[in-house]
């Protein structure tokens, strides 16, 4: 146990003691020490995933599919994610919590992006925002750190560009390697405190990692990366019968749990024996 983690008493995990800061993120780096972040998008997950001693937490995007059912992460707006990401900051215990700027929100331009950020900051409470892009959106992550506004940069393959990247492919394979390695060193010049690298190859998320300065956390990209991060419910298997990614590993399967305690709660309340006498006053 290192000095600023404990067993939790309510699951004997162990929990961040104090609130998690992107310079301890950075010295664990340097340390060559692996962190885990989840995606959370309400206040009960946000308290179940940081009770597992889960250090950061991301309102991803994602929440335009497995909350609200959009088919895609563009249609998600930013009051919609400042409401996810308010609640999961009031559930986020010590972890640092950190916001996706939707699809809209930031490209126009740099006093877009600072205003966009500054609302999620202030109304939510998170402690960084996530843009995606490289080279391309350089100028936006200078302006948001220049306004005091830490960013997590998102590298690879971004899904708010998914029309323009022609789908779900893997980015950085082959000539197209220098690109992203240019991304992550633009992101960094620019100033980002981190970079999320998704669906690389491991190999070259591993010499990425090695050569950045700032912590990389990987989706799809190997074990090389400093941190991973995946969506919740694909490492819990909800819904049972969802699609999951190659790169996602299921831990529980929370989805089948979920439909057999509901379909054991319609048969007991149409049998009539719940509620038992222990359940009434
Ligand atoms: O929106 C999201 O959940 C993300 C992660 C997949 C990195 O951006």
């Amino acid at each position: 146990m290192s000095d600023s983690t404990a067993g939790s008493p309510a699951t004997g995990y162990l929990v961040p003691t104090r609130q998690v800061r992107i310079a301890d993120l950075r010295s664990k780096k340097a340390e060559g020490k692996k962190w885990a972040m989840l995606t959370a998008y309400d206040y009960s997950t946000a308290r179940a995933l940081t009770q597992g001693g889960v250090e950061c937490l991301l309102v991803g995007d994602s929440a335009a599919n497995v909350v609200f059912g959009y088919p895609q992460t563009q249609q998600i707006s930013l009051e919609e994610m400042i409401m996810l990401t308010a609640a999961v900051v009031r559930g986020s215990g010590n972890a640092l919590v950190i916001a996706d700027l939707p699809f809209g929100t930031y490209e126009a331009s740099d006093e877009q992006a600072v205003l966009s950020a500054s609302e999620m900051l202030r109304r939510s409470g998170a402690a960084m925002v996530k843009i995606e892009g490289g080279v391309r959106i350089a100028p936006r992550i200078r302006a948001l750190v220049n306004a005091g506004i830490p960013v997590c940069a998102h590298v690879g393959f971004t899904p708010q560009s998914v029309n323009a990247l022609s789908g779900f492919k893997v980015q950085g394979r082959g000539g197209d390697a220098s690109r992203l390695v240019a991304d992550v060193h633009a992101v960094e010049d620019a100033g980002a405190d981190m970079v999320v690298l998704e669906m690389v190859p491991a190999d070259l998320a591993a010499q990425i990692t090695a050569d950045s300065t700032v912590p990389t956390v990987g989706i799809g990209a190997g074990p090389g990366t400093d941190a991973q991060v995946l969506v919740w419910h694909d490492m819990v298997a909800l819904p049972a019968d969802g699609r999951r990614p190659k790169f996602a590993k299921q831990w529980a399967t929370v989805g089948e749990d979920l439909t057999a305690a509901a379909a054991a709660y319609r048969h007991e309340v149409e049998e009539g024996t719940f509620p038992a006498p222990e359940h009434c006053f």
